[in-house]
């Protein structure tokens, strides 16, 4: 296997390109080019294709997608482009180019009647459009066959962009009370740990070989509800908001989400000898920075 030189990172301006942006300076035996939908608009496969014409990399990243969880509802063409058939364009990019694909998937792509955490073999159910338009992109994947990595994770939030973090911080200055959903059940994941952990695959792939398609799942340690993350964020920032805990019926949404979708992240740590903080640790590591 030729070495990893040059890397594309789609989304630059996401949650995980941003996130990765600021590790990548750490490593500068790669040359990281940085793209978002101005240099590559993933809804459009012509722009795709004239970009791959253009350029080349050994591996590819993708964290670009189509995220609004409740407007794909309404949104499904788009979100399909981004989430399906552009991931089936860089997968069949890949294959041609000899590169490596590593791209980002989700917990939405189960149904949420486990009572264990979900492993990588599990049986996959997804109960809304952005969960099913990420199957198919996983399953797009999988059916070329290129050299891929997909990490499926839970939960994203950082400093940037919207995520619920960024969310209670805002309500919670403003209200005196938040209700919050307890019982929807899963496993926060701060961008910065993933974009660690991703940069880490990078260099053992480096030394060892990526054959076929791999699925790995990824988030913090733990497990908790929206409502004890809420709990948790006013906590650290000693915001005086009172949390009301409310079941999923009391605050419905345009798309059904999973009641519980911990991830078992037992095939990620063993494989690349992962140590992923505690959901807690890294929490307080965002809002410190946040402050
Ligand atoms: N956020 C979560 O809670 C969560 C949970 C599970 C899995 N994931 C997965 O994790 C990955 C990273 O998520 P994230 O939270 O970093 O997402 P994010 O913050 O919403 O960022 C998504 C990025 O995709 C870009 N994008 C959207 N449409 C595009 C297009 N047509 N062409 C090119 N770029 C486009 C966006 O560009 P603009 O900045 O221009 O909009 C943005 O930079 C995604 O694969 C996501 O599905 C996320």
């Amino acid at each position: 296997m030729p070495e990893i030189k040059t890397i594309l990172v789609t989304g630059q301006g996401g949650q995980l390109g941003q996130s990765l942006q600021v590790l990548v300076k750490q490593n500068p035996q790669y040359q990281f080019t940085f793209t978002g939908r101005k240099q590559l608009d993933l809804s459009c496969s012509e722009k795709i294709a004239a970009y791959f014409a253009q350029h080349k990399f050994d591996l590819i990243i993708n964290c670009a997608a189509y995220t609004a969880v409740d407007k794909a509802e309404e949104q499904q063409q788009l979100a399909d482009a981004i989430n399906h058939l552009a991931v089936k364009q860089l997968a069949e990019m890949a294959k041609k180019n000899n590169s490596i694909l590593i791209h980002i998937s989700t917990d939405y792509i189960f149904d949420g009647t486990n009572h264990k955490p979900y492993t990588e073999d599990n049986a996959i159910n997804p109960q809304n459009i952005y969960g099913s338009t990420k199957l198919k992109g996983e399953q797009a994947i999988q059916a070329i066959a290129c050299d891929a990595i997909i990490i499926r994770t839970s939960w994203v939030y950082s400093e940037y962009g919207h995520n619920f973090v960024k969310t209670m911080l805002k309500l919670g200055k403003e209200r005196p009370e938040l209700a919050v959903i307890f019982d929807q059940i899963g496993a926060p994941t701060y961008a910065t740990d993933l974009a660690s952990s991703i940069l880490a695959l990078v260099d053992t792939l480096n030394h060892s070989q990526q054959t076929g398609v791999s699925v790995y799942h990824y988030s913090n340690e733990g497990v908790c509800s929206w409502y004890d993350f809420a709990k948790a964020i006013f906590e650290y920032t000693n915001i005086a908001c009172n949390v009301l805990p409310i079941e999923t019926k009391d605050y419905p949404t345009p798309a059904k989400r999973p009641h519980y979708s911990v991830l078992n992240k037992a095939k990620i740590k063993q494989k690349y000898s992962l140590n992923i903080p505690y959901w807690k640790d890294s929490l307080q590591a965002c809002l410190d920075k946040l402050q």
